[in-house]
């Protein structure tokens, strides 16, 4: 998958501008706030709908404009497209494929994938589950439109039960209500959970791999998803999702919300068998964020029959130089965008083909030009 032009009007800081990518290796430099990630970032919106950075949408719109604009040309195994999305300032997204207005965002999902790496996603690793449950729900989301509908269906049964255990005023009350819920979101937690836990295996094969190569053999890597629920089949899983909403009834009332289900879960990692979500190194942060983000390059490839765009905001300069020379080699296929603050370093530059871009004051003009 490789995108053939971005244009962008009214985005962010970004002047009004068409800019075409080569299919390989691709810099995007310039001093800090001129606008590289913004760049970067209009095209993680055409993939997923929804920027890495913020959920108001309003804030993509150039400050003091009524709109933005961002479109992004894209060519596949199956052929051309286009993805144009415009945001207005009254928070409305009219998302267009092919010059058609899609009516739902699950519409969007898998017609352009990127997969997106900046400093801030050691934040996977570090911080909180609901962080490593984005991360999956992103990537399940991107290669399985079945999964964003079941997990649309259940958030809305959960927020519906958290409603119901916030309003009631007897638990008697709840016991009759309350069923209809329960049985949904077991159903899709089932699903939801059976789909991550795929992933996870497979995450769990290439990552380790990964990580055993940019380590040299240092570190050995283990994943694992961890639930509460137990179950081998979306049907076990299902039942005993059921039985266990049934049983903490008391309880969630008391909490006056769900305590327990898959909007807990949680993916466990371990370095050299200790657990890096609480005591690994900064070092060992990143070289796990990044080990995951290539084994998700990978299942990708295996999902969809090609790679997904890769998306490299500001990471380089925190990889020593091997890891980095590793990473802009990891296939010759993929299609990077990357932004930095700084020119890459001769040792690099010497034996990589690129197409620098520099941006300055929301400007973007291929470099020697
Ligand atoms: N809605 C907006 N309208 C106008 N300007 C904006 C808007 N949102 C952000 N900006 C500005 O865009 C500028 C560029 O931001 P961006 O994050 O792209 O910088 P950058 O080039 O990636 O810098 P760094 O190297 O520090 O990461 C910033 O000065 C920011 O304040
Ligand atoms: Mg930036």
């Amino acid at each position: 998958m490789k995108v053939t032009q971005i244009a962008v009007s009214s985005y962010r800081n970004l002047a009004r501008q068409k800019i075409a990518p080569s299919g390989g290796l691709n810099i995007f430099v310039g001093d800090n706030a001129q606008g590289k990630t913004n760049l970067v970032e209009s095209v993680y919106l055409c993939c997923i709908g929804k920027s890495p950075r913020t959920d108001k949408d309003k804030d993509l719109i150039r400050w003091g404009a009524d709109q933005a604009f961002v479109s992004v040309k894209y060519s596949c195994r199956f052929g051309e497209g286009e993805i144009s999305i415009t945001l207005n300032a009254k928070g409305k997204k009219q998302i267009c494929v092919n010059s058609v207005p899609i009516a739902k965002m699950g519409e969007l999902m898998g017609y352009l994938n990127c997969i997106y790496f900046s400093p801030n996603e050691i934040k996977i690793i570090s911080q909180s589950p609901a962080e490593r449950r984005k991360f999956l729900d992103v990537d399940l989301c991107q290669t399985d439109k079945n999964y964003f509908y079941c997990l649309s269906r259940f958030n809305k049964a959960l927020a519906q039960r958290n409603n119901l255990l916030k309003q009631a005023r007897s638990i008697e009350e709840l016991a009759d209500s309350i069923f209809v819920w329960d049985k949904q979101i077991a159903e899709e937690g089932a699903r939801v959970i059976a789909k991550r836990r795929a992933f996870c295996q497979k995450l769990k094969t290439y990552a380790t791999k990964n990580h055993k190569k940019l380590t040299e053999n240092q570190e050995e890597l283990f994943l694992e998803y961890i639930t509460q629920i137990q179950g081998d089949t979306v049907a076990e899983i299902s039942q005993n999702y059921l039985a266990l909403l049934q049983q903490n009834l008391a309880k969630d009332f008391a909490a006056r919300y769900t305590t327990a289900g898959c909007q807990r879960d949680d993916i466990c990692l371990k370095v050299n068998n200790v657990d890096v979500r609480s005591f690994g190194s900064q070092g060992q942060l990143r070289t796990t964020a990044l080990s995951l983000k290539l084994a998700e390059l990978l299942i990708f490839k295996d999902i969809i029959g090609e790679y997904p765009i890769l998306i490299l905001d500001d990471v380089l300069s925190e990889l020593d130089i091997d890891r980095q020379r590793r990473l802009l080699n990891f296939n010759p296929e993929l299609q990077i965008l990357m932004t930095t603050a700084t020119e890459l370093p001769q040792e690099l530059k010497s034996n990589l083909l690129y197409q620098q871009f520099d941006i300055q004051d929301g400007v973007c003009k291929p470099a020697n030009q």
